[in-house]
């Protein structure tokens, strides 16, 4: 038996997964890692710990499932997207990773604007806008902020980039983290020379870009010392950790979306067509299934809002079911209240990092219940908004697959599909960007066909939630005062931010 091992390199931790060739999932292991915040806004890692981690995890992986490492036909790699790895002459890591998460870049994304000609000459370019999450802001605050570290570098990479450049010592990217550099032409997928000129970047310090399913390099004789794997074993370009979430949950023909709770809420279509939205609320990056894109809205705040209200409203006093129960007794609407689920700040659709929660409404006559409902609805009323984007962009909806932790929740399932209005689908496997990656090293190594036969083979829907009629108009409703709130706070976001 042959078997396919995907690796997820996190912002939590890095998970490990291991797939037989007949798509059967034999293990998981997990291994986490620190973050640390220097300052308020910063998100950053060291690439060191993530490494430890990926040699933890392969080592406990291979001795737990009881396999022979030789048997292992093909790895590949998923990751935290845009997060940024500087590395020197010597293929030394000069600073600490600056995190998709980190905020210190909004100086820089007005510069990238103005500097390449405005918002629609940039989204005409590379697709999408700047925002302060992505690689090309982190590259140009290090040469403003930094310029010793900057003067070092000889290559950027994406975490698992990096991570793959450790297991091969090859220097690579693909085509679904390049995407998110801001630098890369994703229609026709290569390296945006103009941008780069416009910026004043150094085009050398980024890596080739291939394919997710090409071969990217294969172990080498330190990783074989490090770990039970077999030296020469093909390592898979793999992909952004939303390219292989999408991939390990079928969402690779046009017509399915996903819509994912998990810390931060996705919806995201696969498409033919790689058309950006004008305005650039949405993103448009490059799929791992080759020649397919898709479009995504990224919500900073959605299972983080739920966890936030158990851990510090209700100071962790509730476990997840009793919170359940709680959201079930109360009505559809919560009796009025609503939440705004922007705790820091909101990528889709307001790319504003100033945005901040709110509970609107609040009476006499709400309970613990109503806040926990309502939390549930405000973070899906944020989804919804960019499902709506989405398919104001012509994309074909014939199905939605939810996944993520707030997903496994019963009410939650139920709120999502009255909110969207729309049947929501659920899945009999559920493993995340791993699967993903599994899945993806078995189709570059040859041991799946294609991303089609295999994924309809092995991802099958175990259950459909319908809409219920009566609260889908009943939220239709709720919907649009949720849609006004921000738009009349906005000016008194920024007043706030400038007190703190
Ligand atoms: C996507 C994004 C996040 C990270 C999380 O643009 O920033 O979803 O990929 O790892």
């Amino acid at each position: 038996m042959r078997y396919l091992l995907g690796l997820d390199v996190g912002t939590s931790g890095v998970k490990a997964l291991l797939l037989s060739e007949e798509g059967k999932l034999i293990k998981t292991c997990n291994e986490s890692y620190p973050l640390s915040t220097p300052s308020s806004g910063w998100a950053e890692q060291n690439p060191a710990d993530w490494w430890e981690a990926v040699v933890k995890v392969i080592n406990k992986i291979i001795k737990e499932s009881n396999i022979r490492s030789e048997n292992i036909a093909g790895i590949s790699l998923s990751g935290q997207m845009h997060s940024s790895v500087f590395l020197d002459d010597e293929m030394e890591v000069i600073r600490p990773a600056i995190l998709w998460s980190d905020t210190r870049t909004a100086k820089q994304c007005k510069d990238i604007q103005n500097k390449t000609g405005g918002l629609k000459k940039l989204i005409k370019k590379v697709s999408n806008p700047a925002l302060e999450g992505f690689t090309a802001p982190k590259i140009l605050w290090l040469k403003e902020n930094e310029p010793d570290n900057y003067q070092k570098v000889n290559y950027v990479l994406m975490p698992k980039d990096f991570i793959r450049f450790k297991l091969t010592g090859e220097i690579n990217t693909e085509v679904s983290d390049a995407a998110g550099t801001l630098l890369f032409y994703v229609k026709e997928k290569k390296w945006s020379e103009d941008i780069i000129e416009m910026l004043g970047l150094n085009g050398n310090i980024l890596p080739p870009v291939i394919e997710s399913i090409d071969i990217g390099g294969k172990i080498n004789e330190i990783t074989a010392r490090k770990t039970p794997l077999k030296r020469d074993t093909p390592v898979i370009a793999g992909g952004a950790d939303n390219a292989c979430g999408a991939v390990g949950s079928g969402i690779i023909k046009e017509g399915r979306v996903m819509v994912s709770i998990g810390s931060s809420g996705v919806v995201l279509a696969q498409t033919n067509q790689p058309t950006a939205d004008k305005k650039g609320r949405i993103h448009l990056f490059n799929h791992s299934k080759p020649d397919s894109w898709y479009m995504m809205g990224v919500m900073l705040s959605a299972g983080l809002s739920f966890n936030w209200l158990k851990n510090s409203l209700f100071d962790d006093h509730l476990d997840y079911e009793k919170l359940n129960k709680k959201a079930d007794d109360v009505e559809a609407g919560s009796e009025g209240l609503i939440f705004l689920p922007y705790l820091y700040g909101e990528r889709t659709p307001h790319g504003d990092a100033d945005a901040r929660g709110v509970f609107f409404g609040i009476s006499g006559r709400h309970t613990q219940g109503h806040f926990i409902r309502s939390v549930m609805e405000g973070v899906t009323f944020g989804l919804k908004d960019s499902f709506r984007l989405i398919k104001k962009q012509n994309v074909k909806i014939k199905e939605i697959r939810a996944i993520g932790g707030g997903a496994k929740s019963k009410v939650w399932q139920q709120i999502l599909a009255d909110i969207l209005g729309h049947p929501i689908n659920l899945l009999n496997v559920e493993e995340g960007p791993a699967y993903g990656a599994a899945i993806i090293a078995g189709v570059g190594v040859g041991v799946f066909k294609s991303f089609e036969e295999v994924s309809d083979s092995i991802i099958k829907v175990s259950e459909q939630i319908k809409p219920n009629k009566e609260n889908v108009k009943r939220y239709k409703k709720y919907y649009e005062i949720y849609r006004e709130l921000y738009p009349s706070l906005k000016k008194e976001y920024k007043k706030l931010s400038k007190l703190n």
